[in-house]
């Protein structure tokens, strides 16, 4: 049955014809062809299954992933044609029958998977988070992804300590800042933000870091050093890969731990295995969403913690632009070519 609907895309008419009472058609960027711009058409809306909820959706979080999804080249394959969208903020429309959680006109956000781009969203209450009264819808939106992230690359994976010093690359994208804010403001530990341009270095530093490094005038190694001495750095978040990600597994101290969170570079690098043997360093990977899949429990509780701070105040999402739904294109773009900054929103309103 849901098959069906989902083909009622781009021939809305059929589908009003098919089954009226569903409520009026909405926007939705599509993916019709992998590697080509998205296409905003007209769908049908379908009727919920008893252990879904349709959102009316606010502000969809642009990800590095839904970019690679329509390039077909993420490690979750769609079949086309599909929406993007893996995170979003919005109010409760409709529930299912079996739903009691959320109700009509409660706050949420979502982590459909796909789908988000989109005015409306019908996702299983599984997937749905209550917004606390302080945090903001457009907030909310910033949070899920990157500060999930965050999050569990921080705690979770490296078990950042109080005082301990934080290398962090990329980092005045929405990860990069997302990792800035939870390790000062959460943790208590120190960050040396590392980016591409002296203007990124100075956001990261407006937004927490101790120091910066730009390190496309030179070597990332050799920075480093002159910040932290040769003791070196005890974490580092590495989201570019590549050269990168070599000079800062150099950078890091006795005992340090990196971990790999992305490959925004386009280069996968080897690790050099004698150099976790010589300093009893620990290279780990996260892929944060399979934790969704294999330990539900913790991924649903460290994504309530990061809610919970922005309510107290603790941390603040930083958005760097927020685009409407037909400038979805010009978003990806802004992304890609490396001129965005923190969290990049759709607004759906
Ligand atoms: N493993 C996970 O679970 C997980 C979760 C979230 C995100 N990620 C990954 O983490 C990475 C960062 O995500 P994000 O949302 O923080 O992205 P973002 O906000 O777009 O930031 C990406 C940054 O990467 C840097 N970069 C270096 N080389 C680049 C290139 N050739 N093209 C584009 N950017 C380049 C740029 O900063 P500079 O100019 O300063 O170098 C850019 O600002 C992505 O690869 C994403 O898929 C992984």
């Amino acid at each position: 049955m849901a098959a069906a609907w989902g083909r009622c895309v781009s021939r809305a008419w059929l589908c009003r014809t098919a089954w009226q009472g569903c409520g009026r058609n909405y926007r939705a960027a599509l993916c019709t062809e992998l590697k080509r711009p998205l296409v905003i058409e007209e769908v049908s809306p379908r009727p919920v299954q008893p252990h879904e909820v349709r959102v009316n959706v606010h502000f969809c979080g642009i990800n590095f992933a839904d970019i690679l999804a329509c390039r077909g080249q993420y490690q979750e394959r769609r079949q086309l044609p599909f929406t993007p969208g893996m995170e979003f903020s919005g109010m409760v429309l409709e529930t299912g029958t079996d739903v009691s959680v959320v109700k009509e006109g409660d706050r949420v956000i979502g982590l459909p998977g796909f789908g988000g781009m989109a005015e409306e969203c019908i996702i299983d209450h599984k997937n749905l988070w209550q917004i606390p009264e302080k945090v903001s819808l457009r907030e909310a939106a910033a949070l899920p992804v990157s500060y999930g992230t965050a999050i569990f690359a921080l705690e979770h994976r490296a078990c950042t300590q109080p005082g301990e010093t934080v290398l962090v690359t990329a980092a005045a994208g929405a990860t990069g800042l997302a990792v800035i804010d939870v390790a000062t403001n959460i943790l208590q530990a120190k960050v040396i933000a590392a980016a591409g341009s002296d203007e990124k270095c100075q956001l990261a530093m407006q937004r927490g870091a101790q120091s910066s490094v730009n390190y496309s005038r030179g070597s990332l190694k050799e920075a480093v050093g002159k910040l932290v001495g040769a003791g070196g750095v005890n974490v580092v978040i590495d989201m570019v890969g590549g050269d990168v990600f070599l000079e800062a597994l150099r950078s890091l101290a006795y005992e340090g731990r990196i971990v790999v969170v992305g490959f925004t570079g386009g280069t996968i690098a080897s690790v050099p295995a004698n150099l976790l043997l010589l300093k009893n360093i620990t290279a780990m990977g996260l892929y944060w969403s399979r934790y969704r899949h294999q330990n539900f429990p913790i991924f649903s509780r460290r994504l309530s913690s990061a809610l919970q701070y922005c309510q107290e105040g603790h941390i603040q999402p930083y958005i760097g632009e927020v685009f409407k739904l037909e400038e979805v294109n010009d978003a990806f773009l802004r992304v890609t070519q490396r001129k965005s900054t923190g969290k990049v929103l759709l607004s759906l309103k």
